[in-house]
Parts: C-alpha cells; sequence; structure tokens
C-alpha cells in the first residue's frame, strides 16, 4: 500500500478543521498511520518546498507555514497519493470542486488549509522529514475486508 503526508496548514489548525480533515480521511476508509503536532524550521521548509524557493511567493509561504503548528499524519491505503489529492482538490482554493477539503471550506491560493504529497515518492521523502520510524504504527485495520477486494490490496 502507498503513504501520503498530509499536514493541516496553520489556517486549518486555526480555523478548527482538524477533526473534519481527519474525518473525512478515515470514512474513506484510510488507514491512519502516524498522527502529531509540530512547528516546521527553517532547515524542513527549505527541503519540503525546494521545488518553490525561486518563486515569488516563496518567503511569504515560509513564514506562513512557521507562523503556527501544524498537524501531520500519514495516510495509508492502496494509491493513497491520487486518491487523497483529489479529495484535497487544486492548490487555489476558490477554484476547487465542491466536495474536496479546499473546495468546501477555503478561499486563497495560499490560506488552502492543507499539503498533500505530489507523488509516492514524494511522500517517502515527506515522511522521513518529519517522521521517526517510531511514530509511524503498521496497526492491522479491521475492517479491510469491507474496503477492499483481496486482489486489491498490494
Ligand atoms: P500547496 O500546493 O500545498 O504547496 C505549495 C504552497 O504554496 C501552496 O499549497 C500554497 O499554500 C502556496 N502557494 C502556491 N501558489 C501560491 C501563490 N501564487 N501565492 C501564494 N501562495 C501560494
Amino acid at each position: 500500500m502507498e503513504r501520503s503526508v498530509i499536514l493541516v496548514k496553520p489556517d486549518g489548525v486555526q480555523r478548527g478543521l482538524v477533526g473534519e480533515i481527519i474525518h473525512r480521511f478515515e470514512r474513506k476508509g484510510l488507514r491512519l498511520a502516524a498522527l502529531k503536532m509540530l512547528s516546521l524550521s527553517d532547515a524542513i521548509l527549505d527541503e519540503w518546498y525546494a521545488h518553490h524557493k525561486d518563486k515569488a511567493f516563496f518567503p511569504k509561504l515560509k513564514s506562513y507555514m512557521k507562523s503556527y503548528p501544524v498537524v501531520a499524519m500519514l495516510w495509508e491505503g492502496v494509491e493513497a497519493v491520487t486518491t487523497i489529492r483529489k479529495m484535497v482538490g487544486i492548490t487555489k482554493a476558490r477554484e476547487a470542486d465542491a466536495g474536496t477539503i479546499r473546495g468546501d471550506f477555503a478561499m486563497s491560493q495560499q490560506y488552502n488549509l492543507i499539503h498533500a504529497s505530489e507523488t509516492a515518492e514524494i511522500a517517502r521523502k515527506e515522511e522521513a522529514l518529519i517522521f521517526d520510524p517510531k511514530e509511524v504504527f503498521s496497526w492491522e485495520k479491521a475492517d479491510y475486508d469491507y474496503i477492499y477486494l483481496e486482489e486489491e490490496r498490494k
């Protein structure tokens, strides 16, 4: 199975949407493998957003991501990265589809509530940046027989 790193960004924490976001991923059938609150450091943000470092919005993005703590989670499922990105919606939240997290709860392209890993490879890098291996749990989800066909689980 694949894992995706989710951050509830400072605006999501401020707006009391942590529970709503967890609720959506739980109801979908994804498995929560790790969860913690933390303040992001310059070192983590420079790595995290390395692909945005030359963009005009980078300094603002960094100070926003450092302004308050974030809630970091690791969610697991078959093709979880793509599934979660669909549930999150596009960056510019006011144009995100209704029914997505950004589409239902946000208006801004910066204050868009949530980060979700772009690819499985990036997810592995982000997992290593945020979580110590002993913070990641591989508990058995008892309802998998009703979430996937046996041949779908890989
Ligand atoms: P995300 O797509 O998760 O990752 C990059 C983040 O940078 C994005 O969410 C926004 O929070 C922020 N961002 C992207 N584009 C802009 C922009 N044009 N202006 C301000 N912030 C942006």
